[in-house]
């Protein structure tokens, strides 16, 4: 008998790009969910610890999220265009803006992560009229010409064009970093030295801006020490440099003891930008900026369906019910739970070379056991295994050897222990299969 998920799966296969890459030997299809739980097609329930890639920010089936969405597709009106006000757009803009710290901020809409940094990049060469960007090694910003650009990882970087003339400096992702051994104050000396270094050697010292995701996503949640980005800033204020944080998975909270990632450093960024959790799911992403800095344009520019009423509904409702329910708190609460519970796994676990990251956003890097190597196949198999007891969980990193923990913001402590006692198994088989 041939099952509906083999079939399905031969549908994509035969029809959409073969890099477009699934989980597991055998693919799944969500088809529903409810809170932080999900069923495949075949009926088997998950707990989400990924949570769509950190995007359903509030887990499944949200009443407030769902009716908000229902309500404004009841008015027969999803899309309108930015040529008419709009607003739900100007009410999640005001909240945005007052949120983000910075003063006098403007924001525009886009549709994903990837466009919010084009347009952040756009706003930053233009504003400084020059093409020189820094980012950071292990970085993840997009698929565009100029996302890939700033990208800093191998596995994510398809093409070597790109608009802009990139410098990529020391990023936190310590456990691999040649200063890593250093204490925090001297690693992020070191860091500082070098991005002077390559400042004053690879640049015309005009450059526009550096781009930074506080806590690295992809990278595998590389983080650094807090006070990382302030250090950083120092330098790049001596050349006018703009500080742009990208705050796609880091932001609304998920971190836990701050709403931005990059708020750990003390710093104020000219621009940050944002997507994934914000619409829980709705296509919406954007950038926050200085106002100098984001009405620097001398053209038009729009994005068609950048913060249309469907989507802004959908974001307004799940900005509001973070706020309401301080799912920021929760994040620190439950993420400590969760990341004590995965050291202790660690001490029992010597493929387990390390557990970092913050809230609800907590990375576990696998290696041969005694050395530093990058296990991507031990990460292959914890997948199969958390999956075949009902748990789903993500991976990234350099080498494809670290699992990335990152559930709904609403995770309760019950289903903290619960995918703990789940990791744990998991664990234990992944690491006997080798
Ligand atoms: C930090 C970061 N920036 C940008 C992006 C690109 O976002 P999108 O996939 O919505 O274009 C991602 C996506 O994973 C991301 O993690």
């Amino acid at each position: 008998m041939v099952m509906v998920s083999d079939e399905l799966l031969g549908r994509h296969k035969a029809v959409l790009p073969a890099w477009l890459a699934l989980y597991y030997d055998e693919p799944i299809e969500i088809v529903s969910g409810e809170a932080c739980r999900v069923v495949d097609g075949a009926g088997r329930e998950y707990l989400d610890f990924f949570g769509g890639i950190l995007t359903n920010m509030l887990g499944y089936n949200v009443p407030e999220v769902r009716d908000a969405i229902k309500s404004q597709v009841d008015r027969g009106v999803v899309h309108t265009s930015t040529l008419y006000l709009i607003r739900s757009q100007i009410e999640l803009a005001e909240k945005i803006a007052s949120l983000s710290g910075i003063p006098d901020a403007r924001v525009f809409f886009t549709s994903s992560g990837t466009e919010a940094n084009e347009a952040a990049l756009l706003l930053a060469t233009q504003y400084r009229r020059s093409n020189q960007v820094l980012a950071l090694r292990n970085s993840y910003h997009g698929r565009s010409f100029a996302g890939m650009g700033i990208t800093g990882n191998r596995g994510w970087s398809a093409s070597s064009l790109t608009p802009l003339n990139v410098h990529y400096v020391h990023s936190g992702y310590r456990y691999r970093s040649p200063f890593g051994d250093l204490p925090d104050a001297d690693f992020v000396a070191a860091c500082v030295d070098d991005l002077r270094d390559v400042i004053t050697t690879m640049t015309a010292g005009d450059v526009a801006c550096m781009i930074a995701e506080p806590i690295q996503g992809v990278g595998g949640f590389a983080t650094p020490p807090d006070g990382y980005f302030a250090a950083f800033k120092e330098v790049l204020d001596e050349y006018g440099i703009l500080f742009v944080s990208d705050e796609v998975q880091t932001g609304w909270g998920r971190t836990g003891e701050h709403f931005w990632g990059i708020d750990a450093h003390g710093v104020v960024p000219d621009a940050m930008t944002f997507a994934k959790g914000l619409g829980n799911g709705s296509s919406i992403g954007g950038v926050v900026a200085r106002a100098d800095v984001m009405n620097c344009l001398t053209a038009n520019s729009i994005s068609t369906f950048g913060g249309n009423p469907l989507v802004t509904a959908a974001a307004n409702a799940t900005l509001d019910y973070v706020l309401a329910h301080d799912l920021q708190s929760n994040a620190a609460k439950v993420g400590a739970v969760l990341f004590e519970g995965i050291r202790d796994l660690q001490a029992r676990h010597p493929f387990i070379g390390d557990v970092r990251g913050k809230g609800l956003m907590i990375g576990v890097e696998l290696v041969r056991a005694g050395s530093k190597t990058p296990d991507a196949a031990a990460a292959g198999r914890v997948l199969e295994a958390t999956k075949a007891r009902g748990l789903l969980v993500g991976k990234g990193g350099l080498f494809g050897n670290v699992l990335r923990i990152a559930p709904p913001l609403t995770l309760t402590d019950d289903e903290a222990t619960e995918g703990l006692r789940l990791l744990g198994q998991a664990f234990a088989a992944a690491e006997g299969a080798a």
